[in-house]
């Protein structure tokens, strides 16, 4: 068995993606070991998530701080107390500095709730229905500095039903964020996955333009 990949997970909100990251991280074969979970917001469910699983939480709000770039330095202090080799973006919804992307450059995952590079920013779910998409899903990438814009590692594609309402796709494009999450990072604590040059690789090879496609 590998060794462990420390990981720090950043949050908003519920915190969905979050506890997926811990039940896989409880499968006794991976090295996944969140080390700890830093929200934005001190109202965050996440953070009960995480407690509650015994994992070390902190919050440090974004309005306490005069701008973007000393936030993003706290942010990376509070982050490199715990000596992650990874750094999972799980619904936290701030735009980051050039500075704090370049310095965890190739160990920034992000997920994103439409198939990139469809639909970068918000309301996402709502963009795909009024645009009368056949399909749509989520994605998992590495970050830079071009936002929803860096390597796609695995996008979960989904059909849009007819009748399909705002709430229904949401909740399915969620439960496909649930599994590619996972997988991705898993990937990575694994040592299966990184960023090159050329791109996102798995096991040695280039991935795709989409990343990996799993479709359902
Ligand atoms: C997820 O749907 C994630 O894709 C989205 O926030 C939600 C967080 O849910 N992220 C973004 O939109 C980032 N641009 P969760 O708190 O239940 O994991």
């Amino acid at each position: 068995m590998p060794s462990a990949c420390n990981v720090v997970v950043l949050i908003s909100g519920s915190g969905s993606n979050l506890q997926a990251l811990i039940d896989s991280s409880q499968a006794g074969d991976n090295p996944l070991s969140i080390r700890a979970v830093i929200s934005n917001r001190a109202d965050a469910y996440g953070l009960e998530r995480a407690k509650a699983a015994g994992i070390d939480t902190c919050v440090l709000d974004h309005k306490a701080f005069a701008g973007r770039e000393a936030f993003d330095a706290a942010l990376i202090e509070a982050i490199d107390t715990f000596e992650p080799q990874l750094v999972v973006l799980a619904g936290f919804m701030r735009i980051l500095s050039s500075d704090f992307v370049r310095h965890y450059d190739g160990r920034l995952l992000n997920i994103h709730p439409s198939l990139l590079p469809k639909y970068k920013g918000l309301h996402t779910h709502q963009r795909a229905l009024e645009a009368g998409d056949s399909e749509h899903g989520c994605s998992v990438h590495f970050v830079t500095e071009e936002l929803d814009g860096g390597p796609l590692v695995v996008q979960a594609v989904i059909p849009v039903r007819s009748g399909e309402t705002l709430d229904s796709l949401a909740q399915r494009v969620h439960e496909q964020e649930h599994l590619i999450y996972p997988l991705a990072v898993r990937w990575f604590a694994e040592g299966r996955l990184r960023l090159a040059k050329q791109g996102a690789m798995l096991d040695g090879q280039p991935l795709p333009s989409t990343g990996h496609l799993i479709r359902t």
